[in-house]
């Protein structure tokens, strides 16, 4: 009974607290169809050439939206604050803001900032252009919004682009209710990866550094201790026009990995996609006629030039980024032959053959001696795949050469549901026995739209991406796995067919997914005291955890003027073995 009792005061506190911390700003309801609403820049001149209009919801015929048409840069919806707010109280009280966005088929524009303000306090702005998602369906849209002193009462909203229309509906401020404490290292899987001497990573971009709040950036520095750069080192950022070189955006990847105790992961050299008109237009056609002596040299340029910018600092590079072809046919034909197919479609291939691959990899190392290099490829993960097969032919081949490669980097974008532990094994195995890592540079499981918000939808992702946390934990000569996007919210693969592909919701929370990494690698240092003293980096802490080496509870919490009242022996202490005389 009093079970009961404690459960269901439990349940009303939840739902008080999640109802008292959200304020709807505007869902439309009260406005007749074709009310305007007035639209201006922050700094308060109204816009007449953009406008915004009560209309009818697309998809549904009884409830109200607002239809946003911009024809000028800087111009947003404005919004009376209800309840006598203002921004200062605004920011003090709530965390995110969501909406819900409609793109018709007529919207001109698929890359545009997201931004919003207190009067002309900037609370939030897109870094770069993002996609704004798929256009013909709603999707939900949140942001975390900055602090601010404005005793404004109106917000601005909405998208800075001289060419856009979409719908907006259901304005709401809240504070999201979080399930785990990032604060706490214990809670996070960075702690337990430095224990291991292992890097848990994410992909990032320059913009998610941008309007620090705490729970964007301290999500990246406290849950991770590696970064890679999802687009910022790709070839069309990094030498934009040819020998002319850009560094801001990776060095600011560089500068924030430094003062966060991280490493920068470089992706990617070589790749036939984004890259410059100048080399090619579509990655394909060498429509520059280049010759093969003339990409020869474009190519050892750009690998020297970066790889020795940052020699010592970026600790592994991608050097050959997705250089096979999809259709392995001789690997079907005959899969034990060794052969492999290069992607024909790849100026790479077309004008140089093979041996851009050899040649990228001799002078990336020549630029850097320590750096790990790696080949990287997508869909070579299980071992009864024939890319798998292809893959590993290749890089037996360079390996035998005397190429000098450190390993491969699996991308592992998974399926649902289609995550075999005993079929990647073998990979990780077949690539061990050759004397080279194999690690998961992309990870990233997404929910068909179907089962999205289904329990056991969550649940068999958080078992996929146990699978491979397993695996990198288990394997030595497996020292990195890296998510492919911070939060669900900034995945590439968020169209409506598809999402929720990583370890933390759009609300920055912990998914199941998020606590599974973070219980296998926690396992993995308990069990078998794996640990790393030289390459922990985290505080001492005053209070520690206390578990025998086979992994049972001694105590928690304890302090460590008490460890020497424990029975003499060999203890993990927070991680780490200890021994206690
Ligand atoms: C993707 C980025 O995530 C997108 O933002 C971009 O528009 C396209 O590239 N394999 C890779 C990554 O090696 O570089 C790709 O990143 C995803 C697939």
């Amino acid at each position: 009974m009093k079970r009961i009792m404690l459960l269901s005061i439990l349940f009303s506190l939840f739902i008080f607290d999640v109802n008292s911390q959200r304020l709807t700003l505007n869902d439309f309801e009260d406005y007749s169809i074709g009310t305007p609403l007035t639209m201006k820049t922050p700094s308060g001149s109204i816009s007449t050439e953009s406008t915004a209009v009560v209309t009818v919801d697309p998809e549904d015929p009884n409830n109200k939206v607002l239809m946003v048409t911009t024809n000028n840069w800087n111009t947003f919806i404005e919004i009376l604050l209800p309840e006598s707010l203002t921004g200062a109280m605004l920011s003090d009280q709530y965390e995110m803001i969501s909406f819900d966005l409609y793109r018709p088929d007529d919207d001109p524009s698929d890359w545009k900032k997201f931004e919003i303000y207190s009067g002309s306090v900037n609370l939030y702005t897109d870094g770069i252009y993002p996609y704004q998602g798929d256009k013909g369906s709603w999707q939900d849209k949140r942001y975390y919004i900055g602090e601010t002193t404005s005793s404004s009462r109106y917000i601005y909203l909405g998208f800075n682009s001289n060419n856009s229309i979409c719908y907006i509906d259901n304005i709401v401020l809240y504070t999201p209710k979080y399930s785990y404490d990032y604060t706490d290292p214990e809670q996070t899987p960075r702690y337990w990866a430095d224990l291991m001497g292992k890097n848990i990573g994410v992909a990032i971009t320059p913009g998610q550094l941008d309007y620090v709040s705490d729970r964007r950036t301290l999500s990246i520095s406290r849950n991770f201790n590696m970064i890679v750069a999802e687009n910022c080192m790709k070839w069309y950022a990094t030498e934009p026009s040819r020998d002319e070189f850009s560094w801001e955006n990776s060095d600011k990847l560089y500068n924030f990995a430094q003062s966060n105790n991280m490493k920068l992961r470089g992706h990617a050299l070589v790749w036939h996609s984004q890259l410059p008109s100048w080399v090619s237009s579509d990655g394909i056609e060498n429509d520059n006629n280049w010759t093969k002596a003339e990409l020869l040299d474009i190519l050892k340029n750009h690998i020297t030039q970066i790889v020795s910018r940052y020699k010592g600092k970026i600790v592994e590079w991608d050097v050959i980024n997705e250089c096979l072809d999809d259709n392995q046919w001789k690997i079907k034909a005959n899969p034990d032959n060794g052969e492999y197919i290069l992607r024909e479609n790849s100026i790479w291939t077309k004008v140089i053959g093979e041996s851009f691959i050899d040649s990228a990899f001799v002078w990336a190392h020549r630029a850097d001696p320590d750096a790990k290099l790696y080949i990287n490829e997508y869909n070579a993960e299980h071992w009864s795949g024939d890319k798998t097969k292809a893959l590993y032919y290749l890089v037996k081949r360079l390996k035998e050469s005397g190429v000098p490669i450190d390993g491969v980097g699996l991308q592992a974008h998974l399926t649902l549901g289609k995550v075999t532990a005993t079929d990647i094994t073998i990979t990780f195995n077949r690539y061990n026995r050759l004397g080279l890592n194999s690690i998961i540079t992309e990870l990233d499981i997404p929910i068909p739209i179907e089962q999205s918000g289904l329990s056991s939808a969550y649940k068999q992702q958080a078992a996929d991406f146990k699978i491979i946390s397993d695996l990198v934990a288990s394997k030595d000569n497996s020292p990195s796995l890296l998510v492919w996007g911070l939060t669900d919210n900034d995945s590439w693969l968020n169209t409506d067919k598809r999402g929720e592909p990583l370890l933390l919701n759009k609300d920055y929370d912990a998914k199941p997914a998020f606590t599974a990494v973070l219980e296998s690698f926690r396992k993995k240092v308990l069990e078998t005291g794996l640990c790393n003293p030289v390459e922990y980096v985290g505080p001492q802490k005053e209070y520690v955890n206390v578990y025998t080496i086979t992994g049972f509870k001694v105590a928690l919490g304890i302090h460590r003027s008490e460890l020497r009242n424990l029975p003499s022996g060999l203890y993990i202490i927070d991680g780490r073995k200890e021994i206690i005389n």
